[in-house]
């Protein structure tokens, strides 16, 4: 049987040359969990266990779910985070763990701004009637943003001044410092969805009149610092990865074509993994179905110089459709979300499907594959 690219190791470029190196193509990507009832950002034995199966699985880069590098940035008040040293002591065990199973193990910095203080997405609190914006009484927070919106009909942010500008910044670089004592080998900054940093980059909710709103080089300014102080902190070693969203989808939103542009500012500036989403602001006008955000990949990794390591999401859920997707050159690896929920498993059971080498823990064995 012909090799399954799918699973033929990669290597993501490192700035020391030696790279980070991942065993097959398949990444879990960052999904929230809104599991720390403590609500204070301190990951529990959950992520140790839901990460730690995704490592059994065989992925081959497992990816935190979007952790806040400030309190006020938590789309939930169940969000994990990494503002102070009891996280990083909670998030090592983890990441050695994850690790241990042969994964590779990446942290996705985030911060919500306008999004933030909100109850998440559980199912038991939207039956109480619980979404959207938090009301300060169930201790809800002040939200901020490159503009005071309604665009998210969440409560409305405050505009960030230049200062608190240049703090975000810090919290950035300082979460940077934190994931590197917390044994991550990759950052994923979260540049997509809708959260803070996308709130500057679309014209749809940038506002702005200063240095940081406007043109496109205003507007990208706040993911330029933010990429350039993580960058400054971040061991030679490690990886440096994005995931933006491609397109708004939204008539005068932020396009493809400004995703490109930007795309090669953040390989100049030491980016070497990119995961193409889209949307998060506005109203979705945009197309639904397998692999549909495939094409964003392609424009991205077309773009770039060839040691990219460039991954395509959204609706993959099938082995031979995503050996497609790496085989036709659209990308160099997939990001399996919610199929992985369903199925820890997935990555093996595709390499059985494809005939590629499994990778799951000793102890498994007899499950006679
Ligand atoms: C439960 C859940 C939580 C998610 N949380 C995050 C997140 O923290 N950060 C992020 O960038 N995307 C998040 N996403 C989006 C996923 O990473 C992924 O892009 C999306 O589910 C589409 O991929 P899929 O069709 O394979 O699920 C989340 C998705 C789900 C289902």
């Amino acid at each position: 049987m012909a090799q399954s690219k799918l699973f033929t190791p990669v290597t993501i470029p490192t700035k020391s040359g030696a790279g980070l190196q991942l065993r097959n193509r398949v990444v879990l990507p960052p999904m929230c969990q809104y599991v720390i009832d403590k609500r204070d950002g301190v990951p529990t034995t959950w992520q140790l266990t839901h990460l730690g199966s995704m490592a059994h699985g065989g992925f081959s880069l497992v990816i935190t779910e979007a952790t806040a590098v400030a309190a006020e940035g938590r789309i939930s008040d169940r969000d994990a985070g990494l503002w102070n040293e009891e996280q990083v002591q909670a998030w090592k065990p983890i990441t050695d763990y994850v690790r241990s199973h042969g994964s590779a193990v990446g942290v996705q910095l985030a911060h919500a701004g306008a999004k933030a203080s909100t109850y998440g997405w559980l199912e038991e609190l939207e039956a109480e009637g619980k979404v959207g914006s938090i009301p300060d009484v169930d201790g809800g927070w002040e939200t901020f943003s490159s503009s005071s919106t309604d665009i998210f009909g969440l409560k409305p942010a405050t505009e960030m001044s230049t200062e608190q500008i240049a703090a975000s910044v810090q919290d950035w670089a300082n979460a940077a410092q934190r994931a590197d004592a917390a044994g991550f080998d990759l950052i994923q900054i979260h540049a997509a969805h809708g959260y803070l940093i996308h709130q500057f980059l679309s014209p749809l909710s940038n506002k702005r009149t200063d240095e940081y709103g406007g043109s496109f080089e205003n507007r990208t300014r706040y993911l330029r610092e933010v990429v350039h102080a993580v960058a400054e902190v971040w061991p030679a070693e490690k990886a440096l990865g994005i995931r933006l969203s491609g397109e708004d989808w939204v008539q005068d939103g932020w396009g493809i074509d400004d995703t490109v542009r930007l795309a090669k500012e953040m390989y100049h500036l030491g980016v070497r993994a990119f995961d193409l989403s889209s949307a998060g602001i506005g109203s979705y006008a945009g197309p639904t179905g397998p692999g549909y955000q495939v094409p964003l990949a392609q424009a991205v990794k077309q773009a770039l110089p060839e040691d990219a390591f460039v991954t395509a999401v959204g609706v993959i859920t099938d082995a031979t459709q995503a050996e497609h997707i790496v085989v036709t050159g659209q990308a160099d690896g997939v990001s399996i979300g919610r199929a992985a929920l369903g199925n820890p498993q997935w990555p093996n059971h595709a390499a059985q499907q494809l005939g590629a080498e499994k990778s799951y823990p000793a102890q498994y064995w007899r499950a006679r594959w």
